[in-house]
C-alpha cells in the first residue's frame, strides 16, 4: 500500500481541516528540494507551479535556508515601529531596482498589500471607485476582493461600492479585431473606459491590473496596453496599481513585468516571489505618493509590518537573482519551455494555444481548434495524468475560456527538469486523449 494512504493521517485530515478551496491532492508531502516535492513513498514530483507561484529559488535553497536560520536566532520580529537593518537593505535594494518608485512598505502577503495599496490610493486622490479587469486575481480580504473578479464573487454579501470592472484583452480570443483579425485591444479599451466613464460618480481612486493575468488564464497584456491603461488612469486622475505578485522579481524576463513597456505605474505591490515562498510583500511607490499619504495620516498599520526576518529572506532572494543570473535564466529556460509547448500545439489538436512570458506560461486546453470550445474535462485528465507520472500542474477553468495550464517552473530550474516535464506533458495528452 502507498503510504500516502495513511488511513490516521486522512482520517485526521477529513475530520478537522477546513475545505477553502478545490479538493486536497491524494498525497502526503514529506519534504521538498529544488524543483521537486517528495510524497510519503518518497516519489519526486517535479513542481511546475513553483509551489503557490511563489517558490522561485525552488525548494529549501541553501542560501534561505541559511539566511533564515542566521535571522531567526539574531531578530525575527519587533514591535511595529521598531526597524532593523533587513528592512532598510530590502526597501533600499527595491528602490535602486524600480527607479522613480522610492517608498517602500514590508508586509507579509499579497492581499494586504493590495489591501495598503488601494487603502492608499483613496487617501491620496480622495476617491473611492477601483476599476480591475473581469478576470483578476488580487486575493481574498476586503479590497483586494472587491476587486478579484475570476472567482468567490458570490455568497458573500456586498463588495465596497465603486467596484468596476472591464475585460482583459485576449489575443486568442478577441472581442474586438482589425481587419486582419488581429486583436483590436485599443478599441477595447476605449469602449471599456466609456462604460466607466458613465458608471464613476466622479470618484475614480485607482486601476488595480496583473501584467500578465495567472488566474485569469495567463492573459498577457499586449504591449503598448499598460501605456494606454496608464493614459486612462492620467486623464481621470487615478492612480496605476500594478500587482505583481506572480510576475515580479524575475520571472518575466524582466526584474519587474511593468519594465517590458516602459511604464512605471503609480503604486506596485509584490508578494509570492518576493519571499520565494516565506510571506513577505511589498508596497512601492513614489515619494510625492507617499508624502502626500503621510500628510494624509496614512494608516496602514499591521502585526507583521517590517519584520526582519522576511525582510533578510527578500534581501537573499535579490541576491541570488543577481548572482546566479536569474533574469536570463528565465528568459533562457522559458524559451526552451516554450518551445517544447509549441511542439505539444503541433502534435496535439486540443492544444489550442500557448502564450505567455519567460517562466510564466499558458497552455489552454480546448476541444478542437475551429470552435476553440473549452476542453475542461480533458484538461482536468491531463493534469490528472500528469500528476500520476509525476508532475504537478495547475489548471485555471474560467467562463468563457479554455482550460488552462499555468505552467511556472522555479527560476532555478534546469534545462533536464524542463524536458522532463514537457516528455510528462507528453505522454499525459496521450493518455487522457486515449481514455477520454
Ligand atoms: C496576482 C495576485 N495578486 C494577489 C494574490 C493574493 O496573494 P495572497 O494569496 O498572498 O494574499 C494572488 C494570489 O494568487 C495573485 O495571484
Amino acid at each position: 500500500m502507498s503510504l500516502n494512504a495513511d488511513p490516521a493521517f486522512w482520517a485526521a485530515a477529513n475530520t478537522h481541516l477546513t475545505r477553502y478551496g478545490p479538493d486536497f491532492e491524494a498525497i502526503i508531502v514529506e519534504r521538498a528540494e529544488g524543483s521537486f516535492v517528495y510524497d510519503a513513498d518518497d516519489r519526486a514530483i517535479l513542481d511546475f507551479t513553483s509551489g503557490q507561484m511563489s517558490a522561485v529559488l525552488g525548494h529549501t535553497h541553501p542560501d534561505i535556508v541559511a539566511t533564515v536560520d542566521r535571522q531567526m536566532r539574531s531578530v525575527a520580529h519587533l514591535f511595529s515601529g521598531m526597524l532593523s537593518r533587513p528592512v532598510v537593505d530590502l526597501a533600499s535594494r527595491l528602490a535602486a531596482l524600480a527607479p522613480g518608485l522610492d517608498r517602500v512598505q514590508l508586509l507579509t502577503t499579497g492581499a494586504e498589500s493590495n489591501e495598503a495599496a488601494i487603502r492608499m490610493a483613496k487617501l491620496v486622490t480622495g476617491g473611492h471607485e477601483v476599476v480591475a479587469f473581469a478576470q483578476s486575481w488580487h486575493g481574498m480580504t476586503g479590497a483586494a476582493a472587491a476587486a478579484t473578479y475570476s472567482a468567490g464573487r458570490r455568497g458573500y454579501g456586498p463588495v465596497a461600492p465603486g467596484s468596476f470592472v472591464i475585460p482583459a484583452p485576449n489575443s486568442y480570443r478577441p472581442r474586438f479585431i482589425h481587419p486582419d483579425g488581429s486583436n483590436d485591444w485599443q478599441a477595447e479599451l476605449d469602449d471599456a473606459f466609456s462604460l466607466i466613464d458613465r458608471q464613476s460618480t466622479g470618484n475614480l481612486a485607482a486601476f488595480i491590473a496583473e501584467p500578465i493575468l495567472s488566474s485569469g488564464g495567463i492573459l498577457e497584456l499586449p504591449l503598448g496596453y499598460l501605456a494606454a491603461l496608464k493614459r486612462k488612469c492620467e486623464e481621470r486622475g487615478m492612480l496605476l496599481i500594478l500587482d505583481e505578485a506572480q510576475t515580479g522579481i524575475a520571472r518575466t524576463g524582466n526584474m519587474f513585468a511593468f519594465q517590458r513597456d516602459g511604464v512605471t505605474p503609480d503604486i506596485l505591490t509584490l508578494s509570492k516571489t518576493l519571499g520565494a515562498g516565506l510571506p513577505l510583500a511589498a508596497v512601492m511607490t513614489s515619494q510625492a505618493i507617499e508624502e502626500k499619504a503621510h500628510e494624509r495620516g496614512f494608516l496602514f498599520y499591521t502585526t507583521h509590518v517590517s519584520d526582519p526576518l522576511p525582510a533578510a529572506v527578500g534581501v537573499t532572494v535579490l541576491d541570488v537573482v543577481e548572482r546566479d543570473g536569474l533574469v536570463e535564466q528565465a528568459i533562457a529556460r522559458g524559451a526552451r519551455l516554450r518551445n517544447g509547448l509549441l511542439s505539444l500545439q503541433q502534435k496535439f489538436e486540443c492544444v489550442g494555444d500557448v502564450r505567455g512570458r519567460g517562466l510564466l506560461l499558458g497552455l489552454e486546453i480546448v476541444t478542437d481548434r475551429q470552435s476553440k470550445a473549452p476542453g475542461f474535462e480533458l484538461g482536468a485528465k491531463v493534469m490528472e495524468e500528469a500528476m500520476r507520472r509525476g508532475l504537478s500542474m495547475n489548471i485555471v477553468k474560467l467562463p468563457g475560456m479554455g482550460g488552462v495550464f499555468r505552467i511556472a517552473p522555479p527560476l532555478t530550474v534546469s534545462d533536464a527538469e524542463i524536458d522532463r516535464g514537457l516528455a510528462i506533458m507528453s505522454e499525459a495528452i496521450d493518455s487522457a486523449i486515449a481514455t477520454g
